[in-house]
């Protein structure tokens, strides 16, 4: 394998991956994007231009697709609108690029015998009580709750399908919430860096006792790099590192590392529908491909956030008054 087309490699996950593969290994990488608001040419800034290229376009665009497949040797697809709140404000989108745009992939993957790894989430499972022992694994049925949710796991099964029916040789991960540097500004975490940064206070969704699996985005893409090496065709792997936390809890720490421990933070209207928890078991994937997190420690993760998000004010910069201005006129 020499080089690979990675499709939403200008956002969060997508472009730390490419960085990733820059730093750790010989293979050079096209990456598809269509610079939603979500995609950021900046953060593909310094990469090696003789390793890595930028194609802008859209992942449902079946020509571009079909050529950008038939030129490299496998396909990581990130490429997805990936938020909750935009989904229940408009779900067009989502059904675009997320089920149609994993179909373009999917055929050209199998005309042209390609490897695929496709990227999901952990929201294909739906949510758990906040005491229920149980963790999702791969054998939890799917259960999505969301029209961004309910598309990743269209998506899936799209993969699945294209697997068992037409033998393509493909992997999927469903990876729990990710936090680290170049995550746009909608998110909880850098939402709420960037509001102490402009002294507003953190918002928390109702009364924040929603629990989430937090894991370093650079884990996330260990595990795929992993998968991508070593994963069996036609399964599924959980990526998760036992991080799991409430929002308050998580907001409590970014007052602290902030400096602002006596600041506080407002409730605002929780997003209808809110998943309670999500919590993985990602037992296969240690015990089987032998993967182990190295950033154990959630709070030297975070203040390393932090620090990245103040000193990179002019990657998110231009971004921050619409985001505002759109949750505001949801109450929240
Ligand atoms: P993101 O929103 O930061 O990035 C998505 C990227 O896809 C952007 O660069 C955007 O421009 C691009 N894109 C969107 N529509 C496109 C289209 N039609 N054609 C081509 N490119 C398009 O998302 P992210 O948080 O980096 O998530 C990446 C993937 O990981 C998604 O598939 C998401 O479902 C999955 N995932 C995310 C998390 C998380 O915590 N963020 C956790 C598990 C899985
Ligand atoms: O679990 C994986 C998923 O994690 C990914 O599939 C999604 O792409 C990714 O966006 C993320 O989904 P969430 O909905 O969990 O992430 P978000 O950052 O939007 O919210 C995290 C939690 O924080 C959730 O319980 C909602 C809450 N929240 C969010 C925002 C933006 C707040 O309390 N206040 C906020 O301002």
């Amino acid at each position: 394998m020499r080089k690979l087309l990675v499709t939403g490699g200008a956002g969060f996950i997508g472009s730390n991956f490419v960085h990733q593969v820059v730093n750790d290994t010989d293979l050079d990488v096209v990456v598809l994007d269509k610079l939603t608001y979500a995609g950021n040419r900046a953060s593909l800034d310094g990469l090696p231009e003789d390793r890595v290229s930028l194609v802008v376009g859209d992942v449902a665009d079946e020509e571009l697709v079909d050529s950008l497949v038939q030129q490299t040797d496998a396909v990581v697809h990130f490429a997805a609108e990936s938020h909750n709140d935009n989904s229940l404000r408009n779900p067009r989108p989502f059904l675009d690029t997320n089920i149609i745009g994993t179909y373009a992939i999917l055929e050209a993957v199998r005309k042209h015998g390609k490897r695929l790894h496709h990227i999901s989430t952990d929201e294909v499972y739906g949510d758990l009580e906040l005491d229920d022992p149980e963790r999702f694994s791969e054998r939890t049925p799917y259960n999505p709750s969301s029209p961004y949710s309910s598309t990743k796991a269209g998506s899936d099964l799209l993969v699945r399908a294209w697997v068992r029916s037409f033998g393509v040789e493909a992997t999927i991960s469903n990876c729990s919430n990710n936090f680290g540097p170049r995550q746009h500004i909608e998110k909880f975490i850098p939402r709420q860096i960037t509001n102490l940064i402009d002294g507003v206070r953190p918002k928390l969704y109702g009364a924040g006792q929603n629990v989430r699996d937090w894991i370093h985005v650079d884990d996330h893409n260990a595990a795929v790099l992993l998968i991508l090496d070593k994963g069996v065709s036609g399964e599924t792997y959980l990526i998760g590192a036992d991080g799991e936390k409430n929002n308050k809890e998580v907001v409590e720490l970014i007052l602290e590392l902030m400096g602002e421990a006596d600041g506080g933070y407002e409730h605002v209207n929780d997003r209808p529908g809110h998943d309670l928890r999500y919590a993985i078991d990602a037992s296969k994937l240690r015990s089987e491909l032998g993967w182990t997190p190295r950033y154990s420690d959630f709070e030297s993760g975070l203040a390393a956030t932090i620090e990245w998000y103040r000193a990179n004010e002019a990657w998110w910069r231009a971004e921050k008054a619409a985001v505002e201005a759109a949750y505001a006129a949801q109450g929240q």
